[in-house]
């Protein structure tokens, strides 16, 4: 991804966020402004008065040349650093722009409670104010990464810069960046991280994926084998694992070597246990290729297997070092995939992001035009959850909203609903539990309903199930407790909560 520069007017708060923005993706922080400084050994305003803007632009070309070169950074930019067509090449070749905007009034607001001396809008603020922003209008319309900032916080405003990056940090549980962008940086991404030695596991459906992944190693002097196993959780089990290790040895991996895991959740799960059991653990990196394992599986740390017996009965919690999503690889990905990785969005919607829920709500074209934002949107939501709460001591519990049902539903119709028409099917029945019990508002569940049906998500248990066997798997599901089964309920959209229920008869009422 290289730097991230925060650009903009003068008054958006580049610096303060850009500041949060470097804490929370525990990179450095630059500030270009105090470049030019040191640099010049006077203040701003000095160089402005002495020397003049063309030689206070020559300082400002020069210092983002220095701050290029080194290693990876959040820096903010004065408001004009881009207006030069030579700046504005060189940071859009070295990383990303994010642009920062708000309206005037809240500028002149801000400007005008701050103590700092800005040369170029010296006397008459609001109208010198009024008219850089009017010069520079198409300027800064021209940045397509735009975050606008006139209401939250600085620490939301930072967050919502991840949001529209695409870039997080977690640190709950090991210490790895989750990163949206192409695979074609891929390379340049585990040359940052010094993985050595890879090797590429994947099924035979994304196998076609493999070669551009492939590729992209080979500009860094890296020719990694692929190795492609059946796709299908039939195959998620220690058969497919044994193979796993086996080549892994056959290859040449040793303790310092990684493996790649692309592909969907199936893939991710079952190369990340054997990367985590191999020579005791080695480095993996998720590269996922489905919705559900970008916004859901990949997110977290869990690897695992399953057993006859039932899903995921064995694994471990072994991070990956990077988890790279590239959305354009869901174009390849079947509809009926994709439908059902829309679920778990929306329940991300549900959980924390009514943006989130209402894109969803326009429909599938809308969804897949923006699909970027929404995978980014989608992850954001689980990544607050897992940084909160990595050992599902409280708050990640509200991830299996739609699940308790959902899984059951899953179970008994013995696979044949995939499992994010499962979770459709589960969110719509514990909402309308919700509602009788007085949770949820009224008219949450029809809400809800109508969202998931619009994108062709199941809403209703199918006829041919038995309420009976749904009851007991959900008594054996693994989240039972003795006396009653803790649900996660929706009480708005936005909003959840944990609730202890005994009679689980009246939640398929
Ligand atoms: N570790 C966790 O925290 C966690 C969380 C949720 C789910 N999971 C696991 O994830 C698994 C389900 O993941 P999934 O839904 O991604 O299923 P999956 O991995 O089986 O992928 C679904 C299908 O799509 C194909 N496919 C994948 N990407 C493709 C692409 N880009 N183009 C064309 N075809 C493509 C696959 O070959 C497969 O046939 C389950 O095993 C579940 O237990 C794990
Ligand atoms: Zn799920």
């Amino acid at each position: 991804m290289g730097h991230i520069f925060l650009y903009g007017p003068p008054g958006t708060g580049k610096s303060t966020v850009g500041r949060l923005l470097a804490r929370n993706l525990k990179l450095p922080f630059v500030d270009l402004d105090r470049v030019v400084e040191s640099n010049a050994g006077m203040s701003i305003p000095q160089i402005m008065g002495q020397q003049g803007e063309e030689i206070f632009r020559e300082l400002e070309t020069s210092a983002l040349n220095m701050v290029i070169r080194q290693s990876e950074s959040v820096v903010a930019l004065g408001g004009g650093a881009l207006l030069r067509y030579e700046n504005r090449i060189l940071v859009e070749t070295h990383g990303k722009v994010i642009l920062l905007m708000a309206q005037l009034e809240t500028l002149f607001k801000r400007l005008n409670e701050s103590s700092k001396i800005r040369p170029l809008l010296a006397g008459g603020l609001l109208e010198k104010l009024s008219s850089l922003l009017e010069n520079r209008k198409e300027h800064y319309s021209s940045f397509p990464l735009c975050l606008v900032v006139d209401q939250g916080t600085a620490e939301e405003n930072a967050y919502k810069a991840q949001m529209v990056l695409g870039r997080f940090h977690l640190s709950a549980m090991g210490e790895y960046d989750v990163i949206v962008q192409s695979i074609d940086q891929l390379a340049s991404l585990l040359e940052a991280r010094g993985l050595k030695n890879p090797i590429i596991v994947t099924d035979e459906n994304v196998a076609f994926h493999a070669e551009k992944v492939a590729k992209s190693l080979h500009k860094i002097g890296l020719k990694p084998n692929t190795l492609a196993v059946p796709a299908g959780e039939e195959f998620k089990n220690l058969n497919t694992v044994s193979f796993l290790w086996k080549s892994f040895l056959e290859n040449g991996l040793d303790r310092k070597s990684s493996v790649i895991a692309l592909g969907g959740g199936v893939i991710g799960d079952m190369a990340g246990f054997a990367a985590s059991t191999y020579m005791r653990g080695i480095n993996w990196v998720a590269v996922p290729t489905t919705l559900l394992s970008m916004v859901d599986a990949s997110l977290g740390g869990k690897t695992g297997i399953d057993l006859p017996e039932g899903k995921n009965l064995v694994g471990s919690f072994h991070p990956p070092m990077l988890v790279l999503a590239d959305p354009q690889l869901l174009r390849t990905l079947p509809e009926r995939e994709f439908i059902s990785g829309l679920a778990e969005v929306i329940k991300h919607g549900i959980l924390s992001d009514p943006e989130l829920f209402n894109l969803c709500a326009q429909g599938l074209d809308c969804v897949k035009e923006e699909m970027e934002q929404l995978v980014k949107r989608a992850m954001a939501v689980k990544i607050r959850i897992i940084e909160e709460d990595p050992y599902e001591k409280g708050i990640r519990a509200t991830l299996n909203l739609g699940h308790t049902v959902g899984h059951a539903v899953e179970l008994v119709s013995k696979f044949q609903l995939r499992h994010g028409e499962a979770v459709s099917i589960g969110i719509v029945t514990e909402a309308k539990y919700a509602e009788r019990i007085g949770i949820a508002t009224k008219g949450l569940a029809d809400t809800i309903a109508e969202v998931l049906s619009t994108l062709g998500l199941p809403i209703q248990i199918p006829k041919e199930l038995s309420h009976e066997e749904i009851i007991r798997a959900m008594k054996v599901d693994k989240k039972r407790n003795a006396q009653a089964i803790r649900f996660a309920l929706p009480a708005q959209i936005g909003k959840v909560e944990l609730v202890d229920v005994t009679d689980l008869g009246s939640v398929l009422d």
